[in-house]
């Protein structure tokens, strides 16, 4: 099969497009034939180096973290999917490999794809719906609560708002203007054009944020929350509850509680609960994502279409920005 792999971490970072034999399937696993690939911002992460510390792949490693495709072989134990079962997935970060032909996952983190959404759709929807499951599973969501999402304009925002809105939140979004008309239809209750407007001078007393962004915009989101209101961030810096949750050891423990002080500090300063996040592959979830999704009727954007061999462009688009719906690697019909 032939794979887009990383052969050199870095600003510089190389993918080569390399013909593989196929990895062996384990009993708990299936083969996919890959018809799209999303490209997240996530992939450039890897890339860069800047995931090392969570997980440090050999190289070369095959890139990509989702997919949708059709099942091609079942593992002995896999009792609950078949061949030619069209299915998607957020693929472990620890066994990622969605930028292939084919790709080998374990059972429990697939689910199958609702008939509504087409393959490109499909494709855009694994790893942001878990992404928005999990960020809101460590918050006390309550309906009737006000979430704000900083940049929730691009992927993200796309399926966490759908979802945050079927969990009775008011939600508040800022983002590019160009998104604004999609944003609204999927349900947002007031827009913020971040080139124009500063949130933190708009909004205050909000129970929840999700924060996209990081940086300095962080203390800015915690200034505009509630006391004993929570943010979760998906770019800040990892602290030491996410290490405990995620099982990393003592010592990624201690590193995260040094790495964080800050944030904690400014966490206590604002009386504000601070959580960081990675979003973990999980098929159970994304099924419970995809019905909400399918619900709510939402036929997620997609961006510009790339083949394999154009890996690099495309995950070169992604970090330029300014997209409109997730970029798509195409790798069969
Ligand atoms: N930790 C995790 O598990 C996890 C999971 C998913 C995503 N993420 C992170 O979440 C971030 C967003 O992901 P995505 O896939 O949604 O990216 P995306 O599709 O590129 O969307 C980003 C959006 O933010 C807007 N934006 C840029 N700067 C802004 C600012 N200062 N204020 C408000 N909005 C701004 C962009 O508008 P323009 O068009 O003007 O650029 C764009 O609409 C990325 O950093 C990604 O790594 C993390």
């Amino acid at each position: 099969m032939k794979a887009a792999q990383l052969t050199k971490y870095g600003r510089n970072f190389r993918i080569g497009i390399n013909s593989l034999s196929l990895p062996s399937v384990g009993s708990h696993d299936v083969q996919v034939k890959v018809i799209y690939a999303g490209v997240n911002p996530l992939d450039n992460l890897i890339a860069r180096g800047t995931m090392k510390l969570l997980v440090p792949y050999r190289l070369p490693q095959t890139m990509g973290n989702e997919f949708v495709g059709r099942i091609t072989r079942v593992g002995d134990d896999v009792q609950n999917f078949h061949v030619g079962e069209r299915v998607f997935a957020r693929m472990p970060l620890d066994r990622i490999g969605a930028f292939a032909e084919d790709a080998i996952i374990n059972s429990a983190a697939i689910t199958r794809v609702p008939e509504c959404f087409t393959d490109e759709e499909a494709a855009t929807i694994p790893l942001t719906a878990l992404t928005a499951m999990q960020a809101l599973d460590l918050m006390d969501v309550e309906p009737g609560k006000t979430l704000f999402i900083s940049g929730g304009t691009g992927s993200f925002g796309a399926m966490a708002i759908p979802i945050a809105v079927a969990k009775g939140l008011t939600v508040i979004v800022s983002g590019s203007a160009r998104n604004k008309d999609t944003v609204m239809k999927l349900g947002v209750s007031r827009f913020i054009d971040y080139r124009k407007e500063d949130y933190s001078q708009e909004l205050s007393h909000i129970d929840l944020a999700i924060d996209t962004l990081g940086g300095k915009e962080l203390e800015k989101q915690m200034s505009i929350l509630k006391p004993h209101g929570t943010i979760v961030s998906l770019r800040a810096m990892p602290n030491a509850e996410f290490a405990r949750r995620e099982h990393m050891g003592k010592a990624k423990e201690l590193l995260f509680k040094l790495a964080s002080a800050q944030v904690e500090r400014m966490a206590k300063k604002y009386h504000v609960h601070y959580h960081f996040m990675n979003v973990d592959a999980n098929g159970q979830q994304l099924h419970e994502a995809a019905e909400i999704l399918a619900h709510a009727h939402v036929h997620p954007l997609h961006g510009d279409v790339f083949s394999l061999n154009q890996t690099k462009e495309a995950m070169d688009r992604v970090a330029r920005g300014h997209n409109r719906g997730k970029i798509l690697l195409k790798l069969s019909e």
